[in-house]
């Protein structure tokens, strides 16, 4: 139990893909979690995962694009979970929110629109946490599920790919700032994940390019959420986690 006694926050998705794999993953190994979703059921749906192995977890919904529902869900953890210990944001992408264009045929609403579910979110729900923490005077731990795109190219993703790199920005800040009062921050950047978003073209045309021969698992992502939440990594911070089956260390040969 890598996280036994430790409180957790799942912020936004925490019923999805990723994120759902993440929560359950979060109480298998001993914390408690308040698990954050748009969708309520999906929310109940984590909370109750998580129970039914034995461990504690609660739901409630908050959309990431308000800012007062993102202060809510922070202040929702602290008043249920009695603290906060570990921060875990996950909600992201392109394709779900707007369509994939490439760059000179972007709108400006769409634009907005990816940072607002990508990196405006993830900046002020750290914040938030930060306070908590220093309030607590215990340290703490964030961890952004991140994404390739931060660091390779996405043809027609070009503001997935910004607000993803931001992410890896904001925690070598936190790094910097923050190490000695016992806070982290890291990011597990995913491939390709087998999730209902990535599915959408259903794979395959994809796993011909990752070494590995397959997409990714949702519990893989979530096993590094895991690792770099926990003490185990108490001395890795401002780094990303790259889980994508070797596809980022591939070159253009036979
Ligand atoms: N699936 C992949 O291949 C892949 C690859 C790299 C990175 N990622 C990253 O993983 C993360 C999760 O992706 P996923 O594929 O698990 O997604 P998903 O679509 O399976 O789940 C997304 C969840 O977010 C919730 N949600 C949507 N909008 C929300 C909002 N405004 N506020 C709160 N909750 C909201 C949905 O209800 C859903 O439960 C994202 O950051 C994504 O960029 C995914």
């Amino acid at each position: 139990m890598r996280l036994s006694g430790k409180r957790a926050l799942v912020i936004g998705g925490g019923g999805g893909g990723i994120g759902r794999a993440t929560t359950e993953a979060l109480g298998n190994e001993g914390a408690s979690v308040l698990v954050a979703d748009l969708d309520p059921d999906r929310a109940a749906a984590a909370a109750a995962a998580v129970r039914s192995a034995g461990g504690t977890a609660y739901p409630v919904s908050g959309d990431v694009r308000s800012a007062a529902d993102v202060d809510a869900m922070i202040a929702a953890a602290v008043q249920r979970l009695g603290g906060l210990d570990v921060l875990v944001t996950v909600v992201g992408g392109q394709v779900a929110f707007v369509p994939a264009v490439k760059l000179h045929e972007m709108a400006d609403e769409d634009w907005d629109t990816i940072y607002e579910v990508n990196l405006r979110y993830v900046a002020r729900a750290v914040r938030a946490a930060l306070r908590v923490f220093l309030d607590q005077g215990t340290g703490g731990t964030i961890v952004s599920v991140g994404s390739v795109t931060g660091f390779m190219a996405a043809p027609e993703q070009a503001a997935y790919g910004v607000m993803k790199a931001g992410l890896l920005s904001l925690a070598r800040t936190v790094a910097a700032e923050y190490a000695r009062d016992g806070i982290r921050m890291n990011i597990a950047a995913a491939g390709a994940i087998a999730t209902a978003v990535a599915n959408a073209g259903d794979g395959t045309e994809v796993v011909e390019e990752i070494p590995v021969g397959r997409l990714g698992r949702s519990e893989e992502v979530a096993q590094a959420v895991v690792y770099l939440g926990s003490d185990a990594a108490a001395y890795v911070t401002g780094q990303q986690l790259v889980l994508d089956g070797g596809v980022s260390v591939r070159g253009p040969f036979q």
